[in-house]
């Protein structure tokens, strides 16, 4: 774990509080749902577990829960975790969040039916990305999803040779801590080696700054074997 990453998110989201998120889930997240998980009708929900890695301050996960799943969400920071349960309060839902790294999951083996996060693995380096998604084949069941929307290489910041880079020269985050960026060839082979079988592979670009900056995320939903 990154003290410095957990650090950095205790005290953003009490000095932004309670604005240090969005409110709404990102909407490649809700594109991946409708097409698998809400295809279950909402008697069957209940059963549906759903788990958010680095959950932050709940933005996706009350939605997840309002739809009926089992949601449960994982995040290292207090802060981020005081405020996601403030959301479940006022969006009137019930999510299990649980303070804890990432990388080293408590959860039994083949607990999820679906595993996702949301621009958190970003912030970890390649070793312990290695070990989030070792973690991520653990607990998720044989045929479990897992989505992941993480930093892509096309993005201006990416300067490389590395993968991960020492922001703070970021020209769309304000943010002090590295960040990995990936490809569509890396992660798929990522998840492959652990036999997962890749659906969908694909980038997303938006530009900031009246066109100058370009942010590409890599959006990937896989099945466990
Ligand atoms: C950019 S925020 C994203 C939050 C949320 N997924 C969203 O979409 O708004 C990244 C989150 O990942 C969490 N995070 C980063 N590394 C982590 C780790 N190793 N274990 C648990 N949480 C981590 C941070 O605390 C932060 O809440």
């Amino acid at each position: 774990m990154d003290r410095g990453t957990a650090e950095y998110y205790e005290r953003s989201y009490a000095d932004r509080a309670p604005g240090a998120q969005r409110r709404w889930p990102n909407e490649e997240f809700c594109r991946f749902m409708g097409r698998t998980l809400l295809k279950f009708p909402p008697a069957q929900r209940s059963a549906i577990r759903i788990l958010e890695a680095g959950c932050g301050t709940g933005c996706n996960l009350w939605m997840v829960a309002k739809e009926g799943f089992e949601a449960h969400g994982l995040d290292f920071s207090r802060e981020g975790i005081s405020l996601a349960e403030t959301l479940f309060e006022e969006m009137e839902v019930r999510a299990q969040v649980a303070f804890g790294d990432m990388t080293q999951m408590r959860y039994p083996d083949a607990y999820f039916d679906c595993v996702f996060e949301v621009l958190s693995a970003t912030c970890l380096s390649d070793e312990e990305h290695s070990l989030f998604l070792d973690c991520v084949q653990r607990v998720l069941k044989p045929d479990g999803w897992f989505f992941t929307f993480t930093l892509g290489k096309g993005c201006t910041d990416w300067k490389g040779p590395g993968n991960v880079m020492r922001s703070g020269s970021s020209e769309v985050y304000q943010y002090e801590n590295p960040l990995r960026y990936t490809t569509v060839d890396e992660l798929t082979a990522d998840l492959e080696r652990r036999r997962f079988t890749v659906k969908r592979a694909e980038t997303m670009l938006r530009t900031y700054n009246q066109g100058t900056v370009v942010l590409e995320a890599v959006v990937l939903e896989a099945q466990r074997g």
